[in-house]
């Protein structure tokens, strides 16, 4: 929880920084106090914010109207700042300082299910491989350990994703087995037919046009080549109503097994494949040119 004190700080600062500026110290703290918000408000933005509201002793009912008044403007002054924030953590195209931190969170919290993907490839020591929509790196890294001998790639639209997996991988980097490039899905910079292997993590989501950018990806793995994708949730009958409320808000790409089977033959691969985990919502296809 974040005190009363330092939210009216917080709010010193930014209005401070609008009618003067800021200096080199006062910048540091509000980047300080900023963190520290963004971490408090992260974990349960309703209890949180309820929490701002009656942060002192007071029971609530004991607010004059005034204060009750404050307060409450404050909350949604948070709540709308907190929405600003997020949306510029943006999952589908991290962008600043909140996408920096949250694609390095996504590199823990997709951990388990990069993990379970891998497990369905077999690589090559000396594969190429791919990866869409690399986010903060972290698969290239665990990639880079089976394939010793081979070359990655890192692909994805955000500046801030690119940045990020080109720190995270920076020996494979300077060593020249890893390049990581700033373009979209759809228009890969790549001759056909170029990969062993490509690999896409909770990305295909976003994707503009996702039968096309399947298609996109088909052209520049080799023959025999495959591709798998993964994502923690799919469509199916029973998934839960939330995770539904939200591929609606954000208007995901979110198919079913089927739709994925036809996406990918319509797309060329010879064989498909597609498993998932019980006791999750996760998926995972495979498809062979
Ligand atoms: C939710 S993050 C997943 C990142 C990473 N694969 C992981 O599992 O942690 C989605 C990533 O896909 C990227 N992305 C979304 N649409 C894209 C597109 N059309 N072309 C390239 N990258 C895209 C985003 O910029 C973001 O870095």
């Amino acid at each position: 929880m974040i005190s009363k004190e330092k939210i009216e700080r917080i709010n010193a600062l930014a209005r401070k920084k609008k009618a003067e500026g800021l200096s080199p110290e006062e910048q540091a703290e509000q980047q300080a106090l900023r963190k520290e918000y963004l971490a408090a408000i992260r974990g349960n933005l309703k209890s949180q914010l309820d929490n701002i509201r009656f942060v002192d002793d007071k029971a609530p009912e004991s607010y004059s109207p005034e204060e009750k008044a404050h307060v409450e403007a404050l909350s949604d002054k948070l709540g709308r700042e907190y929405e600003a924030q997020k949306d510029m953590g943006n999952p589908a195209k991290p962008e600043g300082k909140a996408g920096l931190e949250m694609v390095e969170t996504m590199n823990e919290h997709h951990a388990p299910l990069t993990d379970w993907a891998l497990g369905y490839i077999d690589f090559h020591t000396d594969d190429h491989v791919l990866d869409v929509g690399c986010g903060g790196g972290a698969a290239l890294a665990k990639i880079s350990t089976m394939v010793p001998d081979g070359k990655l790639t890192g692909v994805d639209y955000s500046p801030v994703s690119v940045e990020a997996s080109r720190k995270h991988n920076q020996m494979d980097l300077d060593s020249g087995k890893l390049d990581v490039i700033l373009a979209s899905v759809s228009d890969l910079p790549f001759d056909n037919d170029v990969f062993d292997v490509a690999v896409t993590f909770e990305s295909h989501y976003f994707w503009p046009s996702l039968a096309d950018d399947i298609k996109s990806v088909y052209r520049v793995i080799k023959p025999g080549g495959k591709l798998l994708l993964a994502s923690e949730i799919y469509q199916y009958d029973g998934l839960d109503a939330k995770a539904l409320a939200n591929v609606q808000k954000y208007n995901l790409n979110n198919l079913s097994k089927a739709e994925f089977e036809t996406l990918f033959v319509d797309a060329g691969f010879k064989e498909v494949a597609i498993h998932t985990k019980e006791g999750t919502d996760w998926l995972c296809v495979e498809g062979v040119k």
